[in-house]
């Protein structure tokens, strides 16, 4: 064989194994729709996710797979419909690192919301009671390795928030104001 043929195979061999595409194309074809360009979601109810670590979106992803979260189905432009399992279905372990690989590598951009600065003072007492512990900085930063919560859409959070009640997610025992004030600080951005 001559060098350049060597050459030529060597460079092949990443594609042979990783598939044709890299973790960016696999998010912009399979994630995108829902999440927007870089995880930054367009739509209010559908949450942005570029900028949360690549633990936080593995994790998340095995909760959906797990059966511990359940997706909710989403109505795209084009009148198709889709969710967040039927997605991941499709996807090999490998392919969700990738994914989350990618999206981790993208800075977290908060959403510029209006929110209540009196109730965001007050929730900010209650997440350093209640919630610092786990969710550093205000809920603010990847290292968290947990879905980030400050500058995430309201209607989202106000869906996640309600459903503390019900059980499908992790229940504390909060007082209704104290889940507005909360919702007030995360909406606010830290800008309160
Ligand atoms: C059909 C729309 C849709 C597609 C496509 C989709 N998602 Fe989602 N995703 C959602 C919705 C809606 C939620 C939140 C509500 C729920 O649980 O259904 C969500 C939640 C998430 C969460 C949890 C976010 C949080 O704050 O807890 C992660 C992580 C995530 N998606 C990653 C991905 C990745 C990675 C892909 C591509 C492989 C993807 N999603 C494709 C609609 C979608
Ligand atoms: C012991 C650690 C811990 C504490 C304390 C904690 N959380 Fe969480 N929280 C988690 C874990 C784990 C998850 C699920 C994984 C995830 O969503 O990233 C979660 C998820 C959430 C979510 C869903 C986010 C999403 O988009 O998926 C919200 C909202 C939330 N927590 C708010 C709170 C609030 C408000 C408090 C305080 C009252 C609080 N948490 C206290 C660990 C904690």
């Amino acid at each position: 064989m001559t060098a350049r043929g060597l050459l030529l195979l060597a460079m092949a061999v990443p594609f042979a194994t990783h598939g044709a595409e890299t973790g960016e194309e696999l998010a912009e074809r399979v994630c995108r729709d829902c999440h927007g360009e870089r995880g930054r979601s367009d739509t209010p109810d559908i949450p942005s996710i570029g900028g949360f670590s690549e633990f936080a979106i593995i994790d998340l992803i095995e909760s959906y797979r797990l059966g511990f979260r359940e997706a909710r189905t989403v109505t795209l432009e084009d009148g198709t419909e889709n969710d967040m399992g039927k997605v991941l279905e499709s996807l090999s372990e490998e392919e969700v690192e990738m994914v989350a690989v990618y999206y981790a590598a993208q800075d977290w951009q908060p959403h510029a919301q209006p929110s209540d600065a009196d109730l965001a003072r007050r929730g900010a007492q209650v997440h350093s009671r209640k919630c610092a512990k786990c969710h550093l900085k205000g809920g603010s930063v990847a290292e968290s390795d947990l879905a980030i919560l400050s500058g995430q859409w309201r209607d989202y959070l106000a869906t996640e928030m309600g459903n503390f009640d019900n059980g499908t997610r992790r229940n504390d025992t909060l007082s209704d104001a104290d889940k507005e004030a909360l919702l007030e600080l995360y909406v606010s951005a830290g800008d309160y």
